[in-house]
């Protein structure tokens, strides 16, 4: 399956496919990287990776519709067929959405519904959760929102500074994300309204056993195949 990701900022997801890809583990092209920010670090891993980058700098468009059709066009002239938000922090217009409608899927670094938007992990501190973690799902309209495809969570001890839930929560998510696009590319993944059903397969687990045992201080569900 070609893949197009797009990012702002570190691209720690980003490194995660290309190198699940590279293990092996992962059936995808990243056919395209695109930033709206022409200095993210997510860019300079992409060219190293040899994958072709496409950046402008969204201030330099008149508006939010006229840079999306311009990541549009690059991505349709890319053959991707899902596009990654691997840490894009703009909004995307709905025409961008429509014209990708249940292609899109992006990461979030909270438990949805609870703390979308940005700030995440600090929200979810200050509000004094026993468990947050991070979400992949797809891509509709409204913010954080569209139906879940896996989700992964770890417990927040209360005297653990955001700066290090966020370190453990981004662990995770570099395991939860390529694995939530290998089942879309294994074509295993089917939406009815807001279920995401995965289809299983004969692929052993990661994990025998990871949901029962709460010393391993993790959950993910679905949970992770082998190489993930
Ligand atoms: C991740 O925490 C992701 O959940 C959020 O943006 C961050 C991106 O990190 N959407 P990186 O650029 O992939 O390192």
């Amino acid at each position: 399956m070609k893949i197009a990701i797009l990012l702002s900022g570190s691209g720690s997801n980003l490194q995660a496919f290309i190198d699940k890809q590279r293990e092996g583990n992962l059936d995808v092209e990243i056919v395209l990287a695109l930033s709206n920010n022409p200095d993210a670090y997510g860019l300079k891993r992409a060219r190293n990776a040899g994958i072709p980058v496409w950046t402008e700098d969204h201030r330099s468009y008149p508006g939010r519709e006229e840079f999306d059709q311009a990541m549009l066009a690059a991505i349709k002239e890319s053959g991707a067929e899902l596009i990654v938000l691997a840490g894009y922090m703009r909004l995307l217009s709905a025409c961008f959405i429509k014209a990708f409608e249940g292609r899109i899927v992006n990461i979030h670094p909270s438990l949805l519904p609870s703390f979308p938007g940005t700030g995440a992990a600090a929200a979810a501190g200050n509000y004094g959760v026993k468990l947050t973690g991070c979400t992949v799902h797809f891509v509709e309209e409204q913010l954080d929102s569209g139906p879940v495809i896996i989700q992964a969570a770890l417990p927040v001890p209360a005297s653990e500074e955001t700066e290090q839930t966020l370190e453990r929560i981004h662990k995770l998510e570099h395991r939860i994300y390529p694995q939530a696009v290998q089942w879309l590319a294994e074509g295993r993944i089917e939406v009815r309204g807001r279920q995401v059903v995965l289809t299983e397969s004969s692929r052993p687990k990661a994990f025998p056993c990871p949901n029962n045992d709460l010393s391993s201080q993790w959950l993910v569900y679905p949970l992770l195949e082998e190489g993930f």
